[in-house]
C-alpha cells in the first residue's frame, strides 16, 4: 500500500467522522462483506442449530424464539421467519421479532430475546443493546428513538446530552430514574446517530411495544417524531401529535400516550420548551388524577 503522509491519515479520519464512522468497534477490521457472502452460500441450519453446546437452556430458548423457531402460541413457526439469523427482508425479520416477544413473560427474558435476535442490522454495528434504565415499576415510561454514542457505550438510554435535559424535565415534575422508566423505539444506535429507517423501526417495534405491555405503565411519553409516530401509529407531525393524550393498547389493557418534542430537538431549539413544558404539566395532571 502507498505510504500515507499524516496529513492524508487526518483527512481519511475526518472523512469516517464526517460519515458518522465515529467508534471503533474492534481492535482489526472485520470484512462484512466477505462474510456475508459466506453466510449465503453456507447451506441453511435447521431452527436451533449452531447454538453452542455450552449454551445455557434460558439462552436456547430466547434464541430459539428470537429466531422464530417459537411462535407466539408455541405453534411451529413458518419456515420463512425460522432463519432470523440473516433474515432476508425487513418484513421476515419483523415477523421474527413479532413471534420472538410472544416467548417473553418477563422483561428480563424479553432482553433476553433481543439481545439474541440477529434480524436487525444494526446490531451488527452497535457495540451493545440499549434495553432501558429507570424504574419498571414506574407509573409512567418514556419512550426516545434510538441510543447515541453515549448510550451505545454505557448500554443504558439517554445519557449524553440530550439524557442530562431529559433528566431536568423529569425534575421539572417531581420526576427522576426511580420513578420513570425509560427506553428507545430502537434498541441499537445506528451508525453515526443518523434516524433509524422505516425498516428498522418496523422491525424493532414488536420489542418496544412488548416492553411497554411488561412493564405496564399507565402513561407512555413518546419523545420526538419517530417514536410518536411508531407508536401512535401515525405519519402526522410531531407538532401535530404532540400536547394530547391519546389511547394506546397495550395489547393487555388501554392506558394513555402522549407526544412531547425529542430533548435533542430542544436542545438545538429551546423555544419549544414552552410547549414542552406544557406536555410535562399534562404528564404530571394525568399522573396525579391516576393516583386519586
Ligand atoms: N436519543 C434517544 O432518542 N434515545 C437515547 O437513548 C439517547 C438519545
Amino acid at each position: 500500500m502507498t505510504q500515507l503522509s499524516s496529513d492524508e491519515w487526518f483527512d481519511i479520519l475526518a472523512f469516517h467522522a464526517e460519515a458518522g464512522v465515529d467508534v471503533a468497534l474492534a481492535d482489526a477490521p472485520i470484512d462484512r462483506f466477505a462474510e456475508s457472502a459466506a453466510e449465503a452460500s453456507a447451506p441453511r441450519q435447521p431452527a436451533g442449530a449452531g447454538l453452542r453446546p455450552d449454551t445455557p437452556p434460558a439462552a436456547q430458548a430466547a434464541r430459539q424464539a428470537a429466531s422464530g423457531a417459537a411462535s407466539f402460541h408455541g405453534a411451529p413457526a413458518p419456515a420463512s421467519a425460522a432463519h432470523s439469523a440473516a433474515p432476508h427482508a425487513p418484513d421476515e425479520a419483523a415477523l421474527a421479532a413479532r413471534e420472538a416477544v410472544g416467548a417473553a413473560m418477563d422483561l428480563d427474558a424479553l432482553r433476553a430475546i433481543m439481545e439474541q435476535f440477529e434480524g436487525c442490522a444494526l446490531k451488527r454495528t452497535a457495540s451493545r443493546l440499549v434495553f432501558a434504565d429507570g424504574n419498571p415499576q414506574a407509573r409512567v415510561m418514556f419512550v426516545g428513538e434510538a441510543p447515541g454514542r453515549e448510550e451505545d457505550q454505557q448500554g443504558l438510554p439517554f445519557v449524553g446530552r440530550a439524557g442530562r435535559l431529559l433528566d431536568l424535565m423529569l425534575a421539572s415534575i417531581g420526576l427522576d430514574r426511580t420513578s420513570a422508566y425509560i427506553a428507545n423505539i430502537v434498541p441499537w444506535r445506528p451508525p453515526g446517530n443518523r434516524t433509524p429507517t422505516p425498516q428498522e423501526t418496523a422491525i424493532c417495534l414488536p420489542f418496544i411495544r412488548r416492553q411497554i405491555e411488561l412493564a405496564n405503565p399507565d402513561i407512555v411519553v413518546c419523545l420526538g417524531k419517530p417514536s410518536a409516530q411508531a407508536l401512535m401509529n401515525s405519519t402526522q407531525s410531531i407538532s401535530r401529535l404532540r400536547g394530547h393524550f391519546v389511547d394506546y393498547e397495550t395489547g393487555t389493557r388501554t392506558i394513555r400516550a402522549i407526544a412531547t418534542f425529542h430533548p435533542a430537538y430542544l436542545l438545538r431549539a429551546p423555544i419549544g420548551k414552552r410547549q414542552a413544558w406544557q406536555d410535562m404539566l399534562a404528564v404530571e395532571a394525568a399522573l396525579k388524577q391516576g393516583a386519586e
